[in-house]
């Protein structure tokens, strides 16, 4: 898929998705995001930026942890991730966040202003994510560190049957790299390549409960990267879908219910200063 298609899908799959992010979501991938969060060591005054921020899980505990002297900058490229975040922060009176809309390979942020940069499970859906990393290395400081969690092993992700099932009946293919980052080394390759220094990486397993077959298809369907595709739908082809993803899912069933085995990988790195001939 061309790279300006990939981000359009993007930008308005996730716009459709975003009031139903949390509900399907947000239970699910809470492991990732602790871990990340544990990795990347925020600290009281440190200015952060939470790229791929979507509805601002992961945004709201770094608010906490840099507290109302630091600053987080929430960016998404859907407009509607960013002014959900925005609502949120305002509601939460969290002066130090700030959404803006912004692509992860093209941050619109100064060099070496932040003290971290966090991506939970945004690099996945980037066309390039060694751009992005390399943005995130930009907008550090010297010593800063990025932390990134993706999705790990595509054999290890129950539901990854969801893109074969839906990209068979669009005309490309909705997240071609999908489980390319969580495969292997990949992620902390894509970090060394990016010029991080002191890589250290960490995969977990997880599993993903769903308690009827309606909150499966809603996270699948209209929670996550293939809403867009899903909304052109038409009704005969949606129950086709449905069918073909519960039957993917059958050998995970528990009860009326769903404990579908996940894995996530999470990477940290850090932006050490260029060493000068004195520090040899
Ligand atoms: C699975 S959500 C993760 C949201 C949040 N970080 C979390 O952990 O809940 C993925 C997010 O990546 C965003 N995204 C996708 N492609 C992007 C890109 N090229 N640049 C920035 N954000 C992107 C989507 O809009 C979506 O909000």
């Amino acid at each position: 898929m061309q790279p300006k298609l990939q981000r359009r899908v993007q930008r308005y799959g996730w716009d459709k998705a975003s009031v139903h992010y949390d509900r399907y979501w947000a239970r699910q991938i809470e492991p990732s995001q602790a871990l990340l969060l544990e990795m990347a060591q925020l600290r009281p005054g440190d200015r952060v930026v939470d790229i791929a921020c979507g509805t601002g899980l992961v945004t709201w505990p770094a608010a906490e942890a840099v507290g109302p002297d630091g600053l987080v900058v929430a960016t998404d490229i859907s407009d509607r991730m960013v002014e959900l975040v925005n609502d949120e922060a305002e509601r939460r009176g969290l002066g130090q966040v700030r959404g803006a809309r912004m692509g992860a390979e093209e941050l619109e942020l100064d060099d070496d202003s932040f003290d971290a940069t966090l991506n939970a499970l945004g690099l996945m859906y980037v066309p390039d994510p060694v751009r992005a990393l390399n943005e995130m290395r930009r907008v550090l400081r010297p010593g800063g560190r990025a932390a990134a969690a993706v999705w790990g092993r595509r054999d290890r992700c129950g539901w990854a049957e969801i893109f074969p099932i839906v990209d068979c009946r669009v005309e490309t293919e909705v997240c071609p790299l999908f489980f390319q980052l969580g495969t292997g080394d990949a992620l902390e390759y894509a970090f060394e390549a990016a010029g991080f220094d002191r890589i250290t990486s960490r995969r977990i397993s997880s599993s993903l409960h769903y308690e009827d077959e309606e909150e499966a298809l809603g996270a699948a369907f209209v929670g996550g990267p293939v809403a867009m595709a899903y909304a052109r739908f038409d009704d005969a082809t949606r129950e086709e879908a449905h069918a073909e993803y519960l039957e993917s899912i059958e050998p995970y069933r528990n009860g009326s219910g769903y404990r579908i085995p996940g894995e996530f990988v999470v990477t940290l790195g850090f932006n050490e200063p260029a060493s000068t001939p004195e520090d040899r």
